[in-house]
């Protein structure tokens, strides 16, 4: 092949009444004839933006083979091999050495990162606070957060970038239902000391790359890692302070704070000090960009295709919001569901889910050896020919009723699969719900970015110019 474009930005399409928006072209490239350009301009493409190297194959096949810096690895996007490994083979999977590598500093034990039979009494834990009971008692405070912060982030005829106001407010939802308030620093501090933790620390320095030992530090990391105590401090003062009331037998909010300090039974040692603190930084880490950027891509969406933003409107004006229990807010907003769903799809919020292979595994005329990395990439899946109709299209209908019967439970996988999966996704679609019907009831957004917005993969899949929207009144 002569050497992609990995620069092309193709304009977003609207035919008859379906919008196609920008996206990467997938890479058409077996890589065995590449050139050393097109693997340097591949590295360059992954470094910048992992996503947009996603070629036509990983997007046609259930397995594609490759090979980075000599190690074999394995990009699936087909149900049956995603069941096959990450369900019926969970065992044989161990979370990636690289992404290992980053994150275990960061977050230590939290359940992101934990592994083995630490992983295994945390998620255990864990689980109960996930409930759709538990899920049921943070709804309302999640709104009371929302009605409270939406006025004061951004007014009709305000040009926001709209990123960075859904960032403050998802990252005040969370900090709300872990902390109720009883965290230091102001907010705009605390956002900044992760988005610097995630910019930093959070990536690959070319030292772990080349697998450098891990004594010699990484100057990429200074920043973040300073960052990161004084997020570990403010964590472990609130907790101390809970901790103290609740042993003098003061009444304390039902947070997550309260159910991280009550969590443990007789056969699951109690989370100690330092476990909680990596749990509450887990929570906000993992849960606070991903439901944001979500939303972002959401309201993008509604703001190109007309006719779904108006039956969106619809379904959010017939909603009587004081007298319908939140918990009952989705049965009667199934196509602002379905939009939602559909905005996952096709911008997945956590792109990429990688593992190593612990030990053989045949399938069928192919055999995977312990060593090989296993890269599930939802962009690809997400976006399959094989399974999706017009699948870089914005099609909510394909959610809705019958059809989204005919959905593999394997292609559509925005929260993983397996033991693994997102314990927070209750948390998330019902924050999602709630914020979709605040937003849209009172406003409308109207995009006013000069090019379309780029999606880039940082971790998490996000606006590269940050989504600049109009606020108009409703
Ligand atoms: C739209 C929003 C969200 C998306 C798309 C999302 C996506 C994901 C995905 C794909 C995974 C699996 C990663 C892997 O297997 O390597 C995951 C795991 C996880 N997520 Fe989420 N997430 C979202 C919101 C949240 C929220 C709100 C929380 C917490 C309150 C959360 C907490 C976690 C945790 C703790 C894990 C690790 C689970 C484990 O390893 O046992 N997520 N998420």
């Amino acid at each position: 092949m002569g050497q992609h474009n990995y620069s092309f930005r193709p304009d977003p399409e609207f035919n008859d009444g379906v919008f196609k928006p920008s996206a990467p072209r997938p890479v058409d490239a077996d890589m065995e004839k590449w050139s050393f350009g097109d693997n340097m301009a591949l590295m360059r493409a992954l470094i910048r933006n992992p996503i947009e190297t996603t070629g036509i194959l990983s997007r046609s096949q259930e397995c594609v083979q490759g090979k980075l810096f000599n190690q074999e690895f394995f990009t699936v996007a087909g149900p049956d091999l995603i069941k096959f490994l990450f369900v019926q083979n969970h065992n044989a999977l161990a979370m990636n050495h690289m992404r290992q590598r980053i994150l275990r500093p960061l977050i230590r034990s939290g359940l992101v990162a934990a592994e083995g039979e630490q992983w295994k009494r945390i998620r255990h834990l864990l689980t109960p606070m996930f409930t759709p009971r538990h899920i049921r008692t943070f709804s309302e405070g999640m709104r009371a957060t929302m009605e409270r912060e939406i006025p004061n982030s951004f007014k009709p005829g305000d040009d926001i970038r709209f990123t960075r106001v859904m960032l403050d407010l998802t990252y005040q939802i969370l900090s709300d239902a872990l902390f109720s308030g009883e965290i230091d620093g102001n907010r705009a501090a605390q956002v900044k000391d992760f988005e610097r933790v995630l910019m930093t620390a959070g990536r690959p320095d070319p030292m772990d790359v080349l697998r450098m030992p891990d004594f010699l530090p990484r100057p990429t990391k200074l920043q973040g890692i300073r960052a990161l105590k004084r997020i570990w401090n403010r964590v472990g003062d609130a907790q101390k302070q809970r901790k103290a009331r609740m042993d003098r037998g003061e009444s304390v909010p039902t947070d997550f704070l309260t159910m991280l300090l009550e969590a443990g039974d007789d056969e699951h040692a109690e989370l100690t000090p330092d476990e909680i603190q990596d749990q509450a930084v887990t929570f906000i880490g993992a849960g606070h960009e991903t439901t944001s950027h979500g939303i972002t891509w959401l309201t993008y969406l509604l703001s190109q295709d007309q006719s779904a933003r108006e039956k969106v409107e619809a379904e959010v004006d017939a909603l009587d919001i004081d007298s319908v229990p939140i918990d009952k807010w989705p049965e009667h907003l199934p196509w602002t569901m379905a939009c939602f769903d559909e905005a996952l799809r096709l911008y997945p919020p956590a792109p990429f889910v990688s593992r190593e292979l612990k030990e053989d595994l045949p399938w069928k005329d192919r055999q995977f050896k312990a060593g090989d990395q296993v890269l599930l990439n939802l962009w690809a899946l997400h976006r399959h020919y094989e399974l999706w109709e017009d699948p870089d299209s914005f099609v909510p209908g394909r959610f809705v009723g019958e059809n989204r019967k005919k959905i593999n439970p394997f292609q559509y996988l925005p929260f993983g699969i397996g033991p693994r999966n997102c314990i927070g996704q209750r948390f998330a679609k019902q924050e999602a719900v709630i914020m979709a019907v605040l937003l849209f009831k009172n406003y409308r957004f109207e995009y006013i970015g000069n090019e379309p917005p780029w999606p880039r993969m940082r971790i998490t899949l996000q606006a590269e110019n940050s989504m600049p929207m109009r606020v108009l009144a409703r």
